[in-house]
């Protein structure tokens, strides 16, 4: 994308996209709200802290908004330049107040693979935990590494989400979902190719949520 290019975006974002869409973070536990945003924006995905858009104009960029009252902008903004490129990662191209400008990771989440019965190779697995290490290798801390902040696309593994990256303290979830993978994914789910309902995966998640919370 040359200057020109990413300035008119920029200019678009001051002059359309941010006057008028509306996010709202009701839970951090939660998807955040979308309840308006201007056309012809598009709506990519609803993180816990932040709402993911794009212009059609613009397709191989996408806007990260975090909501009102929710921290991680100026984090995700360090863990983006310590990170530099690499293929399993977004890059950030530009940000300023809350907003990240990021280079579009075509795919689909392994929570939706889940969903649409989409199958999830082991490649897939093994490129995502490279791509841990390679964090880890710039003295980032892979964190928050769940469903929906990794993805699948045309059998690679990618990293969707890398906000928490500078949180010092264990996070288990990558490891939990790697034995579900290979016990319960794997010999079962993977065969068969059948979808799982979103009310399922979301008894799932809060479960997950509940007993990590007393385990702590
Ligand atoms: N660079 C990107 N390219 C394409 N989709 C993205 C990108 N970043 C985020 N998304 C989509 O938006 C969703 C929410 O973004 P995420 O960074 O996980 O927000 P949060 O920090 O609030 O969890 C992701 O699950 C993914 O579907
Ligand atoms: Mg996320």
């Amino acid at each position: 994308m040359d200057k020109l290019h990413i300035n008119s975006l920029i200019e678009n974002i001051h002059k359309q996209l941010l006057p008028q869409i509306h996010i709202e973070s009701i839970d951090p536990h939660n998807p955040v709200e979308v309840h308006h945003l201007p056309e012809p924006w598009q709506l990519l995905g609803q993180g816990n802290y932040a709402a993911v858009v794009y212009h059609p104009d613009y397709p191989d960029r996408v806007v990260k908004i975090y909501a009102p009252g929710r921290p991680g902008f100026d984090e995700e903004l360090e863990v983006y330049k310590r990170l530099g490129s690499h293929p399993a990662f977004s890059e950030c191209l530009y940000a300023q107040n809350s907003f990240l400008v990021l280079k579009r990771l075509y795919g689909t989440t392994l929570y939706d693979c889940m969903h649409f019965g989409i199958r999830i190779p082991p490649r897939v697995i093994r490129d995502i935990d490279a791509a841990l290490d390679y964090a880890r290798d710039r003295g980032l801390f892979p964190h928050d590494i769940h469903g929906r902040n990794v993805m699948m696309h045309q059998g690679k593994g990618l990293v969707v989400d890398v906000s928490d990256f500078l949180h010092m303290e264990g996070c288990y979830k990558w490891n939990h979902l790697k034995i579900a993978y290979y016990w319960l994914y794997l010999p079962i789910f993977y065969p068969l190719g059948i979808g799982v309902p979103y009310p399922v995966l979301d008894i799932v998640r809060k479960t997950y949520r509940q007993l990590s919370a007393w385990r702590k």
